[in-house]
């Protein structure tokens, strides 16, 4: 018999996101989102950080999103593959175009709440707990080019009441919520983040930390929203994760690492613990950045989160003289190259020590329960003559951070659940690929979206499936 670190009743799935595989772009009244206009190509990268303003759809590009991997029609098939694979938990976002096309209707769109009840009712009926995002990297494209998206307050409203009509659709449904996908990311990917492009001459920290300011009362107002509904439902917050490692340890790069990770932590920090924290008082005023309040916004703040989620890809590294030419992009955020940990095709650290470092970080930071909701690899599969997929870099991959994940939880850290990323193949958020492949599932599509659609169990399916029916105990 196999001991396992992880606790009865530990959720085990996997996570997508409704902008990387619903598809069905127009389809049940769905209006369209900041991400539906990230073209596949060499634009994308300027079009999702804000600094190419592209609006409207054009006729020679291709956007991966519009058809993605057809979970709007498939997801009966695809949830019942999950259920296979004994999943608890499966993690998806509500597409917030698809209950409110434009953004500042006063009511949601009836086809839209059918579909999300129609999904998370085929969860449960498979025992599966829906976990689910409000907003992961969506903005109605009208609250862009209409109001500016969250760099106006407006948003605030328009966003609690798409979540109101969320809880209240979907209750006795859903109870795990999370209100923004890595928060953190409006900083570096402010477009697809948050719906922000710039002017000419802006102060983009001062647009970007409204902007948060803004997300943090939406989130705060949903949290005592969901509760206020239903005290069942648990919300948690949610930050692409990673620690930084200082490159030496000279001082001043210790000092920058810190500072690094204030960058990123600060939304959770507020989220959290209810509150800005007291270095925000010397950064705003040494960047130039004046935050425009309303009485009783730091009330409002204080409705925490019940839990604190997050993904975890990779460690990152910092040093005092880190700049544009020196550090590269791994999941957005920059970070310079660490010659101790290899990385994946795509340049992506892998540190599954780095996991546990994070976890026990972030617990002695806000001791609230964690949930690890995006881990994996992103990976080119081959489909042998047999048919086969055989992953084993991926079951490697999901091995050593399962494991890490299994000692941070021995080291004394209450954890929820685990959902690793893209547990069937999705589009992939920063290169628009399909090619960057994260499932279990395979699904025939290449980058230019030519595929049959169809689904294949890879080897890691099998492997996964083994590891859920032992509760983490049997990772062989
Ligand atoms: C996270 C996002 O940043 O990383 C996902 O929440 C994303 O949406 C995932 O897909 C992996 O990144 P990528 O770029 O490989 O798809």
């Amino acid at each position: 018999m196999q001991t396992t670190t992880f606790p009865d009743g530990f959720l085990w799935g996997g996570a997508i996101a409704a902008n990387q595989a619903e598809g069905g772009v127009n389809q049940g009244g769905k209006g369209l989102a900041t991400v539906d206009t990230l073209p596949h190509g060499e634009h994308r990268l300027a079009v999702k950080t804000g600094l190419e303003k592209r609006f409207t759809l054009r006729d020679d590009e291709f956007y991966p999103s519009h058809q993605a991997i057809d979970f709007y029609h498939r997801y009966k098939e695809d949830i019942a593959l999950m259920a296979e694979m004994g999943f608890s938990v499966f993690r998806t976002s509500i597409a917030w175009s698809r209950l409110y096309p434009q953004g500042d209707e006063l009511t949601p769109n009836a086809e839209g709440i059918a579909f999300y009840r129609d999904l998370f009712a085929e969860c449960k009926k498979h025992n599966i707990e829906p976990l689910v995002t409000l907003c992961h990297f969506d903005v109605p494209m009208h609250l862009v080019t209409e109001y500016g998206s969250w760099r106006n307050r407006k948003m605030v409203e328009f966003f609690t009441r798409y979540a109101r009509s969320c809880f209240e659709a979907f209750d006795g449904l859903v109870k795990y919520w999370l209100t923004f996908n890595e928060i953190n990311i409006l900083l570096h990917s402010p477009f697809s983040g948050a719906g922000l492009a710039f002017e000419e001459g802006e102060n983009k920290q001062q647009v970007k930390y409204q902007a948060a300011h803004h997300e943090l009362l939406a989130s705060a107002l949903a949290t005592k929203i969901a509760h206020e509904i239903n005290p069942h439902n648990q919300v948690g917050c949610m930050l692409a994760g990673g620690n930084f490692y200082p490159r030496t340890c000279k001082p001043e790069d210790v000092w920058a690492a810190l500072q690094k990770d204030r960058e990123n932590l600060f939304f959770i920090d507020v989220q959290a613990r209810g509150a800005y924290p007291s270095y925000t008082r010397r950064q705003f005023k040494e960047q130039g950045i004046e935050i425009q309040t309303e009485p009783g916004d730091d009330d409002i703040l204080k409705n925490t989160v019940d839990f604190v989620s997050f993904s975890y890809y990779a460690s990152r590294c910092a040093s005092a003289e880190m700049n544009e030419n020196n550090s590269s992009a791994a999941n957005i955020v920059k970070s310079l190259n660490n010659p101790y940990i290899e990385s994946s095709e795509w340049g992506w650290g892998i540190d599954p020590l780095g996991l546990r470092i994070t976890m026990n970080m972030m617990y002695d930071r806000y001791q609230k329960p964690l949930f690890l909701v995006e881990n994996g690899l992103g990976a080119k599969d081959v489909v042998n003559a047999q048919g086969e997929i055989n992953d084993d870099y991926r079951i490697s991959y999901l091995r050593e951070h399962i494991k890490a994940m299994g000692e941070a939880i021995a080291d004394g850290i209450p954890v929820m659940g685990y959902t690793s990323w893209g547990c069937i193949d999705l589009v992939s958020a920063s290169t628009g690929e399909m090619s960057k492949r994260y499932g279990f599932i395979y699904v025939d599509r290449d980058d230019a979206g030519q595929g049959t659609l169809a689904r294949t169990r890879k080897k890691s399916f099998y492997w996964y499936k083994k590891v859920i029916a032992s509760n983490g105990a049997d990772l062989d």
